[in-house]
């Protein structure tokens, strides 16, 4: 018995674990998952401190989320009657369902933080560049990603909404109403969104909709896409200055700048993902997720604040509003549409206005491109600061407080 199981394993795992350089590059061709790797990779794109494996990591804390998720969807009621309760029925009544529901939690909002770091590791890089003579799209997966990085927060939000307390529903009620101050098609897309004129059984429904199927569906073709391009691409653009040409007629004992995409690749791949599992791990036992009341409109919490990726928006907003004699320019539409707007079209189109010589590619912080990285440290430095600053400092009716002698906001996150 024990000699089948342990060749069963052995035929199960040998391509992870081949035995010779020929055994490596039979594994790729012959097993589904290997495929998808290239026969070798550069040592630097290797590199614990060049990439972070920022990427890898948003991937495997968005595939956290998709199976705890999937378990709470068998609980979860989308009711506004019986949401609240069923998060209760989860965190209290069902065999390790707390565990589920913070690990779940933890996860989603360690993703939004990994996928904005990552996005700030490619851009320091200048990683959206192509590889000259090669065609690669380097761009079209900087443009994938911007759609990723919005559709990670959209994917936060909507989730926000299904525990239905007094925190997700006023929470909501607040970014929402930020958004409905856009002009002209602010009002519609107001109550496509919500389902009506106020945030209710519709929206939850909806939520619940875009939360469990529609974004995550747009979310996993758009990783496939973007991890299928970076093979296509050549791998990550560190190999375009700084390594020897891919040129097979080199000797493995001469090729010191690459290594055998497999085994070592899946190996790290399978590090990075107990790494991260065991954060959330420890995440969720450390911190409980908050559920406070059943949601009511019968009383407004003061402050209502939006959920915290969304904080620096309100504390734009809360400066923003300009007033001209009798003419007034709303600060939900400056701050919370017109800014974040701007700041995003910049994003997309950056790789196109940054013109810097193709050497400072693949290098952090390269002294041609100083002015963009200044610019760019600033903008993301605001919206750190704006975010904690509105978190810890603003209280009741939005005034400016120290945190330590701001009255108790009741269990945020
Ligand atoms: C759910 C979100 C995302 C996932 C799962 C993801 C995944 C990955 C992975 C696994 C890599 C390989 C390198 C690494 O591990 O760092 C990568 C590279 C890349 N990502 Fe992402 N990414 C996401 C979001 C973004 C965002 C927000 C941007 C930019 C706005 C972006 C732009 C890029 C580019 C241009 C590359 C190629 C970099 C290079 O050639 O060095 N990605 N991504």
């Amino acid at each position: 018995m024990r000699k089948t199981i342990k060749s069963l394993w052995l035929k199960l795992t040998w391509a992870f674990n081949p035995d010779t350089i020929k055994e490596a590059y039979r594994a790729r061709i012959k097993n589904f998952f290997l495929h998808w790797f290239p026969p070798k990779v550069t040592k630097r794109s290797f590199s614990w401190s060049y990439s972070f494996w920022l990427g890898t990591i948003s991937a495997v804390l968005f595939l956290i989320t998709l199976v705890t998720g999937v378990a709470l969807m068998f609980i979860y009621i989308p009711s506004i009657r019986q949401a609240y309760w069923s998060i209760e029925d989860i965190e209290f009544i069902t065999h390790y369902g707390w565990l589920l529901r913070y690990s779940h939690r933890w996860a989603g909002h360690l993703m939004v933080v990994v996928v904005f770091l990552h996005m700030m590791r490619v851009f320091y890089t200048a990683s959206y560049r192509e590889t000259p003579g090669r065609d690669s799209h380097r761009y079209v997966n900087w443009v994938v990603g911007v759609i990723l990085l919005l559709a990670t927060l959209f994917l936060a939000f909507t989730g926000y909404l299904l525990p239905w307390d007094q925190l997700s529903m006023w929470a909501v009620t607040v970014a929402t109403a930020i958004g409905r101050t856009t002009p002209v098609i602010g009002e519609t897309l107001y109550r496509m969104l919500v389902g009506g004129t106020t945030i209710d059984q519709a929206t939850l429904i909806r939520f619940y909709t875009f939360h469990c199927i529609a974004v995550p569906v747009v979310v996993i073709l758009l990783i496939s896409y973007h991890l299928w391009r970076i093979r296509k691409d050549g791998g990550l653009a560190s190999t375009v200055h700084h390594d020897v040409p891919l040129d097979e007629s080199i000797s493995e004992a001469e090729d010191t700048s690459r290594v055998l995409a497999v085994p070592a690749v899946p190996r790290r791949i399978f590090l990075v993902t107990i790494a991260t599992w065991v954060v959330v791990l420890v995440a969720t036992l450390l911190f409980r997720a908050p559920l406070l009341e059943p949601a009511t409109q019968a009383w407004t919490p003061n402050p209502a604040k939006a959920p915290w990726y969304f904080l620096w928006l309100q504390e734009l907003i809360s400066y923003t509003t300009i007033k001209i004699g009798h003419f007034v320019i709303n600060g939900g539409f400056v701050g919370g549409v017109f800014v974040p707007a701007v700041l995003f079209i910049a994003l997309a189109v950056w790789p196109s206005i940054d013109n810097s010589p193709n050497d400072s590619t693949g290098i952090w912080f390269h002294r041609t491109r100083l002015w963009q990285n200044v610019l760019f440290t600033v903008i993301c430095l605001t919206i750190v600061f704006q975010i904690l600053f509105s978190y810890y400092c603003r209280g009741p009716y939005w005034h400016v407080y120290w945190p330590w002698n701001r009255p108790e906001i009741p269990g945020r996150f």
